[in-house]
């Protein structure tokens, strides 16, 4: 059984945030591109928000590996800074079909950060339950770069418990599967109550 962990840290980008093309900092595009690529090989995924030139990144894979990457982080020149907000070993990963999601910014992020009294994206001053809310609210919003299957997978949850049980599972139980036993139940017992009533019939 391989030994897995999940590692979050932030940095600072070095780099002028330039205008987006396609919805991404031309920076940041490259920087997922590659990464995408060479996760995938490396069996790692994860997560990378940037926003207010700063990197939110989760990564998520077999111990040395993810070790072996942030000692390359370490030396990127596009950030620095790089201080490591979480580690810990985990028994699956979270999130399989992202090589590397783009969370974009969007109005959920700015709300949750007004919530905590912060006008931009400041993750040096976050404190661990704002890491977790970050990271939830990252794997609950879409990626509007990611093509056929980071996209679906990146699809908003719409049930949190659920969604827990399907990463494991890989299976969601739907409101459709539900009408269609509380429909052959109904129809049972509307056979039930016709033999009965056939029943009484032939005796009265
Ligand atoms: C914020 C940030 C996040 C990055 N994330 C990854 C990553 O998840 N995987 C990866 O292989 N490289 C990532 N990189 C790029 C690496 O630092 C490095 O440039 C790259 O792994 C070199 O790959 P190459 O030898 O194929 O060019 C990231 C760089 C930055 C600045």
């Amino acid at each position: 059984m391989s030994d897995l962990i999940r590692i979050v840290y932030i940095s600072r980008a070095t780099f002028e945030t330039a205008p987006a093309a396609n919805g991404v900092e031309p920076n940041v595009a490259r920087i997922l591109s590659t990464s995408r690529t060479n996760n995938r090989r490396n069996g790692l995924v994860g997560m990378l928000y940037y926003g207010d030139g700063c990197f939110f990144q989760c990564v998520e894979g077999d111990r040395l590996k993810v070790q072996s990457l942030y000692k390359t982080l370490l030396k990127d020149p596009r950030h620095r800074e790089l201080k490591m907000v979480a580690s810990e070993s985990i028994k699956r990963l979270s999130f399989p079909d992202w090589s590397m999601k783009y969370v974009p910014i969007d109005g959920h992020m700015k709300r949750l950060l007004e919530e905590h009294g912060f006008a931009t994206f400041d993750p040096y001053r976050f404190d661990h339950h704002l890491v977790e809310r970050v990271m939830q609210l990252m794997q609950g919003v879409a990626d509007p770069t990611a093509p056929d299957i980071e996209a679906r997978a990146s699809a908003p949850a719409r049930n949190i418990d659920c969604d827990e049980k399907a990463i494991t599972a890989r299976r969601c139980p739907t409101g459709s599967g539900i009408a269609k036993w509380a429909l052959a139940i109904s129809v049972l017992a509307l056979i039930l109550s016709v033999i009965t009533l056939v029943y009484v019939m032939t005796l009265s």
